[in-house]
């Protein structure tokens, strides 16, 4: 929504000065609306990695990099972490407000109703080889969802979109627990509805058939603070994949294991299974954090300090503090690998005091101390990054949702500036001058 009463930003090229209107914020920086530049001056914006260009309007999560605030529907990060379980994060997310008691009751039994997965599912976990990466068959296997409840597909109809809402939230908890089972060689269990959210899923993937399963409430509580933490991030690089690909009216299914594949990269949700990769790298060769904090600002082999900088975030990541001291509590009631915890804190300390990484505004992100947590739980390393799916699915959902409930969306289509050779003629083979 544009606002005449404030100054238009105004753009002068080949003679021509033309007035954009702005859309203001109500928070971080306003918007300036330049649909008419490519018809008016034949020009199209380049703007790598999209790092000065707002894809849309959303009213679901707000960032201030500088001051490492993050807010999920106004509310701050660090009160939905104490206060809140992932579920009731998720019904903020994906419905603006925090339910009611009634109202939590209702969605808790809602969602514990479609927990299960079809039994075909199980030949379908099976299919993949044992080590394979479970991001890939998660991906697959909520693509899949979509064949088996086809009167949840269509974008048009609200009653089709919330049932297929309903089913993801339901059902990927059950999904990547099946897929982590799998791969351990251990039996796939039901979902018990006499257990919560988070605490169901740590059943799924940790309980055995012949044994009353009793979780730690503390796990509990840090597993709920971990996918609090994960749950949305505004318009990172796999939330726009998934309102790219739900831009096309594809379904909710499709969008969001597009999602996945984005949040598979080790530069986006990948980091934290790469965290605990370059820690133990580091631990078993010898070599000490300063001669690898050396090779990482030498840029030797394009080596990287995984689990740290953040493209919005050019201070502490709000959820790396909450995590960090989630992570001491975790570690010390499971005794978890605190030599990795001490040589990431040795890390971490050496690189907030070393010009390359202050001048660069490179600071611990989400990712940095979550692996060594989920490690501490019991999770295998290539679990991490599906626990991230897990935790932010509800911000998918609702910004996908978003999207579709946008009056200004439209297909996404970038343009681009072509580089490649101008018109050029066909020629016979035998008359090609062979090019190196
Ligand atoms: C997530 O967007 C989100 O919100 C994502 C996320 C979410 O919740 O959805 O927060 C989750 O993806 C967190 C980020 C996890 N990724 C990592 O930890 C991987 C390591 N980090 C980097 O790859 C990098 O910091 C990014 C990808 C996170 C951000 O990259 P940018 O914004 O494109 O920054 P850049 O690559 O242009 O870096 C600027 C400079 C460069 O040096 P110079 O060319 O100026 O000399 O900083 C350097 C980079 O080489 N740099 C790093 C570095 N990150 C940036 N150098 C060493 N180690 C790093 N981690």
């Amino acid at each position: 929504m544009t606002d005449q009463n404030l100054a238009p930003a105004t753009f002068e090229v080949d003679g021509k000065r033309l007035e954009f209107q702005r859309h203001p914020a109500v928070e971080g920086n306003d918007g300036v609306n330049i649909g008419s530049l490519l018809r008016e001056t034949g020009l199209v914006t380049l703007d790598h990695g999209f790092m000065n260009t707002a894809s849309c309007e959303s009213t679901i999560t707000y960032i201030d990099g500088d001051e490492g605030i993050l807010r999920y529907r106004g509310y701050p990060i660090e009160q939905l972490a104490e206060n809140s379980t992932f579920l009731e994060v998720a019904y903020l997310l994906i419905h603006g407000e925090l339910p009611d008691m009634d109202t939590y009751e209702g969605y808790m039994h809602r969602l514990k109703r479609h927990r299960l997965l079809h039994e075909d599912f199980n030949a379908f976990f099976h299919a993949f080889p044992a080590h394979g990466h479970p991001m890939a068959i998660l991906q697959a296997g909520i693509a899949g969802l979509a064949t088996y409840y086809p009167h949840t597909l269509n974008p048009k109809d609200p009653v089709e979109v919330d049932k297929a809402t309903t089913l993801l939230m339901a059902k990927v908890p059950t999904m990547i627990a099946s897929i982590f089972r799998r791969a351990a060689g251990l039996p796939l269990l039901y979902p018990d509805n006499s257990k919560l959210y988070a605490e169901d899923f740590l059943w799924m993937t940790f309980g055995m058939p012949y044994e009353k399963y009793d979780v730690d409430p503390m796990l509990v509580s840090a597993l709920n603070r971990l996918l609090i933490l994960h749950a949305d991030h505004e318009q990172n690089c796999s939330t726009a994949t998934v309102r790219m690909v739900g831009s096309a009216d594809a379904n909710m299914y499709a969008s969001v294991a597009a999602g996945v594949g984005a949040l598979s990269g080790p530069l986006h949700g990948g980091a934290n299974e790469a965290v605990l990769a370059m820690l133990g790298k580091i631990r078993e060769s010898g070599e000490g954090v300063a001669k690898f904090v050396e090779r990482v600002k030498n840029k030797e082999d394009d080596v990287k300090l995984m689990g740290f900088g953040h493209r919005v975030y050019k201070h502490y990541d709000p959820r790396a503090a909450i995590v960090k001291k989630s992570a001491h509590e975790v570690l010390e009631k499971l005794g978890g690998d605190n030599e990795l915890l001490d040589l990431a804190m040795e890390l971490e300390g050496i690189a907030l005091s070393d010009e390359y990484f202050v001048e660069r505004k490179l600071y611990p992100n989400v990712d940095f101390y979550t692996g060594l947590i989920y490690k501490a739980m019991g999770f295998p390393e290539k679990m991490f990054t599906p626990l991230f799916a897990l935790g932010r699915l509800p911000g998918w959902i609702s910004q996908y949702r978003e999207m579709l409930e946008d009056p200004t969306t439209k297909i996404g289509r970038p343009r681009q500036v072509y580089v490649g050779e101008a018109e050029r003629a066909w020629v016979p083979r035998e008359e090609r001058q062979h090019k190196a």
